[in-house]
């Protein structure tokens, strides 16, 4: 379908496609945006409290929304790489011209490096302040806590596991620990459990969130072991692998046979 504005006609038809391409190409612009996206919920919270319009409990919000955010963001990071497969699926079956290739959401692999940051970043936030605002940097407070919650002790192990994650995103650590970057980088997934129980955890009895993100991350874990157990060749990439062109860059090398008989 052709629209003629003026002497310009645009084609209607091709603009996923070619919106598609141009995320697979335009990837600063796409960081830059994704970037800014994340960074909104730390704004609002920002603008509200200079406001004074935190709610009736300032502290309580101030603690647990980056705490969710850093959550969310994490479940984001790890559905990447399901949505992707399931979205070329869904393009092949329906005859849908674009996006029937694995490549051709490339996009979404790589946007798990400044995700997967932005959850930290809120982690780190969420640590500062329980250390800050609840503890005070009354240190004996924090081991108190530690042996007498649980749920402190599964938040402090998933922070413990994010944060050389986070430290080794770069492209240098990528080349320096080749291989190992790989396996290092699965540590998102005890990660993301760890996080799920601190937040169970800490929930009063009755109350249904921290189940439906339990939920959440049991379809994203059951899907890598299904896909696993049926050796698709996607599986072997790591959950912060960056998909170049149908490949995986590893260190300074790429994999381009991760994809290969995926084009249709
Ligand atoms: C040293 C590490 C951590 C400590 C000490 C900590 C501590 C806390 C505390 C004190 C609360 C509020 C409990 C309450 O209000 O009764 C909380 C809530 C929460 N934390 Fe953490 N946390 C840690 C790490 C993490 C990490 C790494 C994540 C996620 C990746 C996370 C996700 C959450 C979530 C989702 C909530 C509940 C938010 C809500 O109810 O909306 N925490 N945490």
């Amino acid at each position: 379908m052709r629209v003629s504005i003026l002497t310009r006609s645009i084609d209607w038809a091709s603009l996923p496609a070619r919106a598609l391409r141009a995320a697979n190409q335009r990837y600063f612009v796409l960081t830059c945006i994704t970037s800014l996206l994340a960074v909104l919920p730390i704004a609002i919270l920002g603008w509200d409290a200079a406001n004074k319009s935190l709610g009736p409990n300032p502290l309580e919000r101030l603690l647990r929304a980056p705490g969710r955010w850093a959550l969310i963001l994490l479940l984001i990071v790890l559905l990447a790489t399901p949505l992707r497969r399931v979205l070329t699926h869904v393009m092949r079956k329906t005859g849908i011209r674009y996006g029937r290739r694995l490549a051709d959401w490339n996009w979404m692999i790589r946007l798990r490096r400044p995700l997967g940051l932005a959850s930290f970043f809120y982690a780190v936030i969420h640590v500062g302040w329980y250390v800050w605002l609840d503890l005070r940097f009354n240190w004996d407070e924090l081991i108190r806590d530690l042996s007498n919650k649980p749920y402190i002790v599964a938040g402090m192990a998933a922070f413990l596991l994010l944060a050389p994650l986070a430290v080794t995103s770069t492209d240098g650590w990528m080349r320096r620990l080749k291989r190992n970057w790989k396996r290092l980088h699965f540590l998102i997934y005890p990660a993301a459990i760890l996080a799920v129980l601190h937040f169970v955890w800490l929930s009063k009895e009755g109350v249904r969130d921290p189940y439906d993100y339990a939920l959440a991350l049991a379809v994203l874990l059951g899907y890598r072991i299904v896909a696993l157990w049926l050796r698709l060749p996607e599986i072997m990439e790591s959950p912060g692998g960056e998909a170049v062109d149908g490949g995986v860059r590893v260190g300074a090398t790429e994999r381009r046979d991760s994809n290969v008989g995926e084009l249709s």
